[in-house]
């Protein structure tokens, strides 16, 4: 019988966890809706291997004390899209605080978890930049299905291509529009999706260190490492250390 697409993966990672020293159980999360989360989690047979604790072979080891660019590096896969937005809003002259919500207002799709982006992106980041900064991230996500002429930025073609032509927000959305629109840092929010490149040249290579000094003065990095400061986002940063461990 011929394997499916799905099993034929899962039979490769089988194989891949077989060579590891450690047993990995996935979270939840990871496989919902290729599997049905009300039925229990298949487990890898226990053999007597000890189960995952700590840091997955598999990934790219971060240093003790990670700073943002080591997320960037390790776990961020090519920030092109951010980093060409960040270039972009150098370019335009808008300033710092905006700049610096280009580079990371899509850190949650680029390397922790895609739905509601915006919000999760927001919270990593609240502990360690200026309010106003997280504040434009975690709203971009509704701005951007709003159109507004003022600022020459209209609904994203690629979101018709995307999510069809008929695509209706939901009402969420729709009320954290109203909300930020009627916001003082709403301008902030709004020039973040103005320089949110949909269309970005694949073969433009932007590099992290073009923007050094913006992370420097806007970023509060912690000189424990992200992750290990005991901020209210630390678990978070953790969490995309280490996604595999078992507890
Ligand atoms: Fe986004
Ligand atoms: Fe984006």
């Amino acid at each position: 019988m011929a394997l499916t697409a799905l099993q034929r993966a899962e039979a490769a990672e089988h194989a891949m966890s077989q060579e590891l020293d450690r047993i990995v159980v996935k979270s939840v999360l990871f496989t919902s809706g290729e599997r049905d989360p009300r039925q229990p989690m298949p487990r890898p047979a226990d053999d007597g291997r000890p189960y995952m604790m700590g840091p997955d072979p598999r990934l790219a080891r971060m240093p003790d004390r990670p700073t943002l660019f080591d997320f960037f590096k390790y776990r961020f896969g090519p920030a092109n899209h951010m980093l060409q937005s960040a270039r972009l809003a150098v370019k335009n002259g808008v300033g710092e605080k905006v700049v610096l919500a280009c580079l990371l207002h899509d850190i949650a799709i680029a390397g922790f978890i895609r739905s509601d982006h915006g919000y999760w992106a927001a919270q990593l980041l609240e502990p360690y930049v200026d309010e106003e900064v997280s504040w434009a991230i975690r709203y971009h996500q509704a701005l951007r299905f709003f159109p507004d002429e003022s600022v020459g930025y209209g609904y994203p073609e690629l979101y018709v291509k995307l999510f069809g032509p008929n695509y209706q927000t939901e009402p969420y959305i729709q009320d954290a529009y109203r909300y930020a629109r009627a916001h003082k840092w709403y301008m902030t929010a709004r020039l973040l999706t103005v320089n949110d490149l949909y269309s970005f040249d694949p073969n433009t290579k932007v590099e992290l260190e073009e923007f050094t000094d913006i992370v420097g003065r806007n970023f509060k990095q912690p000189k424990e490492g992200l992750g290990f400061d005991g901020s209210p986002s630390a678990h978070m940063w953790r969490t995309m250390i280490a996604p595999t461990k078992y507890l």
